[in-house]
């Protein structure tokens, strides 16, 4: 069985002052892109859970139960009550610890390759329930498409969104480390924890009318800032893709990558190109969305 998980923007991402559990409530905008990991999940005989990367961005991906894939298809197994082995062969075409939820979309895409391999008979609630234990970010690979997020990122709620919207991710050199981009939020605040967060209703009315422009003109990040401090080149991306004539540009998540939207498809391919050119990131990957969420593929 083997399924697939799309990585995410954050088109709006407001955050509170730290809760009593060291998480922060979230106001966001989830959207799902088409850029995706692929789980393979294959009945083993050892009767354990392993793992092997391929991929893009395989390098340095562990393969133990830091791995959230491989916490996923234990936490299913102990679930539903199944002891067989299982061997996942994870795609990375996701960056790795770039604000893009790529761990959270491994995570997904094996609970319902796993799901459907053995064919547990769990609803997609009980998925969702076990996929908010594994990570804040999991139950929005479940679902897919744009969607609001609150609480630590674990509740969704539809939003009324047409038309589709076109991206260049531009890729940083190395990761950023989520808890540390939220301690930094957290240490550049100071004590006040600010007003709750709230999605602008503009966003929202741009995205029931399509207008990429205006979802643009909304793109924001209360993590951006603290991404910043701890990676300031990542200004000059951010001016450059402005320069270049993106309609829009944040950091995505936690960072350090920063998402570009675009008027098209052929904007975005040159935009990718002059990004490379000027040397601001690693990679410039083309992309659209709102994607599925984590599903089977067809056999
Ligand atoms: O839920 P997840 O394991 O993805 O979160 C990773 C870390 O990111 C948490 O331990 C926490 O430090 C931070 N986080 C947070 N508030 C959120 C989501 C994540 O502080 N809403």
């Amino acid at each position: 069985m083997t399924a697939r998980a799309p990585a995410k923007v954050n088109l709006y991402l407001g955050v509170s002052g730290p809760r009593r559990d060291g998480y922060h409530d979230l106001a966001t905008v989830f959207h799902a892109l088409d850029l995706a990991d692929e789980v393979r999940a294959e009945r083993a005989d050892h009767g354990r859970v392993t793992a092997t990367v391929t991929g893009a961005y395989a390098e340095g991906v562990p393969c133990d139960e830091s791995n959230l894939a491989v916490a996923a298809a234990h936490a299913l197994a102990r679930y539903a009550g199944v002891d067989g082995g299982v061997h996942l062969t994870l795609v990375k075409n996701i960056p790795v610890a770039g604000g893009l939820a790529g761990g959270s979309a491994d995570a997904a895409a094996a609970l319902v390759a796993c799901d459907a391999l053995w064919d547990t008979g769990c609803g997609r609630a009980e998925l969702t329930t076990l996929a908010a234990r594994l990570g804040s970010d999991v139950p929005f690979a479940l679902h897919g498409g744009t969607v609001l997020g609150s609480g630590r990122g674990e509740r969704l709620a539809p939003v009324i969104a047409t038309g589709r919207l076109h991206w260049v991710v531009a890729v940083a050199d190395g990761g950023l480390s989520t808890p540390r981009v939220y301690a930094e939020l957290d240490a550049l605040r100071g004590r006040g924890a600010g007003p709750a967060p709230q999605v602008p209703p503009g966003l929202l009315t741009a995205l029931r009318g399509g207008d990429a422009r205006g979802v643009a003109s909304h793109l924001a990040n209360d993590l951006q800032q603290a991404a910043l401090h701890l990676r300031p080149a990542l200004a000059r991306t951010l001016a450059a893709g402005r320069d270049l004539g993106a309609l829009g540009g944040v950091v995505s998540g936690s960072g350090p990558t920063v998402a570009f939207l675009v008027a098209d498809e052929a904007a975005a391919a040159t935009v990718a190109d002059a990004l490379l050119d000027a040397g601001v990131c690693t990679d410039a990957l083309v992309t659209a969305g709102p994607a599925h969420g984590a599903r089977v593929l067809p056999a």
